[in-house]
């Protein structure tokens, strides 16, 4: 059975780590708890016992019920002291997946990340680590710990109560047994449909994190989007309360029936005792209590049981989650590339579903050579050095670095002589030193942050700041975290680059955000900097790129032109077109400058 596995897996990792000291602590809570639960049932009927029957004389007789009190509200109390330090042991479980969950993210293939089944997957294995410890993987182990010892409990019990009468634990044990299977009515129905619930789930959460997210507090307001956030919220919504509407149906006549079997059983024993009138006062004290006993300790095993069967729907998405992505790199210990001096594309095409987004795409750059890359919105230009960077493997042809395949070299080592700024880079609400360096503070070299600040003309401004380069970007972790203007960011994000000192250094459209002089002094900086490395710039500002000695022209996935401004001018009419389009606008104000 699928979930019979789950819980086998579960049970096997919690048991990874201190598994001897947590049976032996568990063993011991089994004991304490099975002498407490006979203590309690035989307490009333000992009392009963000692002064109708007392063997020493009068105040000594209460002397004696007091001890055996105080020894079972001892042993009460350890029990507790010892669930403690079990339910530690649990929390110490989950909370030990949090940093797995996020490395295992963390090499998780850029498409796995991108695919809505991945998503979900994601997702679901948060819930299942974080929703605390009711819920998930934790309450896996939880509930389980407490089905096994009150079942311990209750066999101690039955004990006592067989020493009295042994059809009254027959009699018990069908009652339960009974409810028992009601309640896999309810569990079965939950398994059955979690999924759906899931799906829905995992589409709020989009909302929930879209609207915290202090960026879109702007938009949310100036376009108004109450309206439409709302009425697709609301389909949701609705769809949750649907979902929890109908379980709460199952769970309602479910737990109708138990309480209907537990009545008509408690009324059957009742009339059994009176019939059997051999008994005397204390065998129906313990009758009574034992039954109370037995009632409670068999409504938490059926509770834990259930709790267990539900939250294995979270063990099965954990699972999935732990096994969804094939490792980043299959073939380990790859070799480390030291430098890369050559980065060749032949014939790459790249798919995503049906979508064909880059069509036999062949280049070339060694050290010492950059490449600008234009072409209208949608061209393929990100999604190319996507590829390039190694976030995304061609879907057919190959590329080479240094003249081995691509994937002969280790991911990490590629990755550390690989630097891109991106379209949509972030900064981190971190310090500005560690947004540049991108390394833990002990390994920061300061004096070359400081250069580097230098270089993209931000020491200035920086060092007025009341803590310099260690100035906290944003307000999330810092109430005097600083805000950036969009050129300011640009050029923070380009020192991160100049920093890495890597080999390929990758700059998709690094200049939206500058002024033109800024934009002037980015280029010819970038160009001194960068001279000796593998540079791609990627920029719908033509002007900027006219220096550049190979500019490469995409339109809808493919390469159209290739070769000097001046050689695309003469050869490319689409590239004619781009620059005619932009030295018109530059022209029109200068005509307006003239009338
Ligand atoms: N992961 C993806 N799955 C499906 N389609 C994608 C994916 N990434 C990009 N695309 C599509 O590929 C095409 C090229 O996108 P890309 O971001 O490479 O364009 P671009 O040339 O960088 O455009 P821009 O100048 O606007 O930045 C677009 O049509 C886009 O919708
Ligand atoms: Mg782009």
């Amino acid at each position: 059975m699928r979930s019979a596995g789950d819980w086998t897996y579960i049970m096997r990792l919690f048991g990874k780590q201190r598994r001897a000291a947590k049976i032996l602590l568990f063993l011991i809570d089994c004991v304490v708890g099975a002498a407490y639960a006979g203590f309690v049932v035989s307490f009333p009927a000992l009392v009963v016992h000692l002064i109708q029957q007392p063997i020493l004389p009068g105040l000594s007789t209460v002397l004696v019920i007091l001890a055996i009190a105080l020894v079972g509200y001892g042993l009460n109390i350890l029990d507790t002291h010892l669930q403690d330090g079990l339910t530690q042991f649990t929390f110490d479980f989950r909370f030990d997946y949090i940093p797995v969950f996020s490395g295992l993210i963390f090499n998780w293939r850029q498409a796995d990340i991108d695919s809505v089944q991945g998503k979900a997957v994601i997702d679901q294995a948060y819930e299942a680590i974080y929703n605390g410890g009711n819920d998930g993987i934790g309450a896996v182990v939880d509930n389980t710990l407490q089905a096994v010892r009150t079942s311990i409990q209750v066999i101690i019990v039955a004990l006592v109560l067989g020493y009295f009468n042994p059809w009254l634990i027959l009699i018990v044990a069908a009652i339960n047994l009974v409810e028992y299977a009601l309640q896999r009515i309810a569990n079965a129905w939950f398994a059955k449909h979690k999924q759906e619930e899931n799906q829905i789930a995992s589409y709020q959460s989009y909302f929930t994190r879209m609207l915290m997210k202090r960026s879109s507090g702007k938009d949310i307001r100036l376009f108004n989007l109450f309206p439409l956030l709302h009425q697709h919220f609301t389909v949701l919504a609705d769809g949750i309360v649907a979902w929890q509407q109908r379980y709460t149906r199952v769970t309602t006549l479910v737990g109708g029936l138990q309480v209907a079997v537990n009545a008509l059983g408690i009324l059957g024993t009742l009339l059994f005792l009176i019939q059997s009138q051999t008994v005397s006062i204390e065998n129906i004290i313990v009758f009574i209590t034992a039954m109370q006993v037995l009632n409670a300790r068999f409504t938490t095993i059926r509770q834990a049981l259930s709790e267990v069967g539900r939250n294995l729907s979270y063990a099965a998405n954990f699972r999935a989650f732990l096994g969804y992505a094939q490792p980043l790199e299959p073939t380990p210990n790859l070799p480390a590339i030291d430098q890369i001096q050559s980065v060749r594309l032949q014939d790459v095409s790249f798919a995503v579903g049906s979508a064909t987004l880059l069509h036999h795409v062949s280049l070339a750059l060694a050290a010492g050579q950059s490449l600008a890359i234009v072409g209208e919105n949608g061209a393929g230009k990100t999604t190319l050095i996507k590829l390039i960077c190694g976030l995304y493997p061609p879907t057919a042809g190959t590329i080479t670095i240094n003249g081995q395949p691509r994937t002969a070299w280790s991911t990490a080592s590629l990755r550390d002589r690989i630097a891109v700024e991106f379209q949509d880079d972030i900064l981190l609400h971190f310090t500005i030193a560690e947004n540049i360096a991108l390394v833990v503070p002990e390994k920061i070299d300061y004096d070359r942050v400081d250069r580097m600040l230098q270089e993209v003309g931000m020491l200035d401004f920086v060092q007025h700041l009341s803590h310099g380069v260690r100035t906290m970007i944003g307000n999330e972790l810092d109430p005097d975290g600083i805000s950036l203007s969009g050129g300011q960011k640009e050029e923070l994000l380009f020192a991160r680059v100049l920093y890495k000192d890597a080999d390929l250094n990758i700059l998709d459209e690094p200049t939206a955000a500058l002024d033109p002089l800024a934009e002037k002094q980015f280029y010819a900086l970038a160009s001194a900097k960068l001279k000796d490395k593998m540079v791609i710039f990627i920029s719908h500002r033509l002007g900027s790129l006219t220096v550049q000695s190979q500019i490469m022209v995409m339109k809808d996935g493919r390469i159209i032109g290739l070769g000097s401004h001046a050689e695309l001018l003469a050869s490319c009419a689409y590239y004619r077109q781009l620059w005619e389009a932009q030295k018109t606008l530059y022209a029109a104000g200068d005509q307006n400058e003239e009338n």
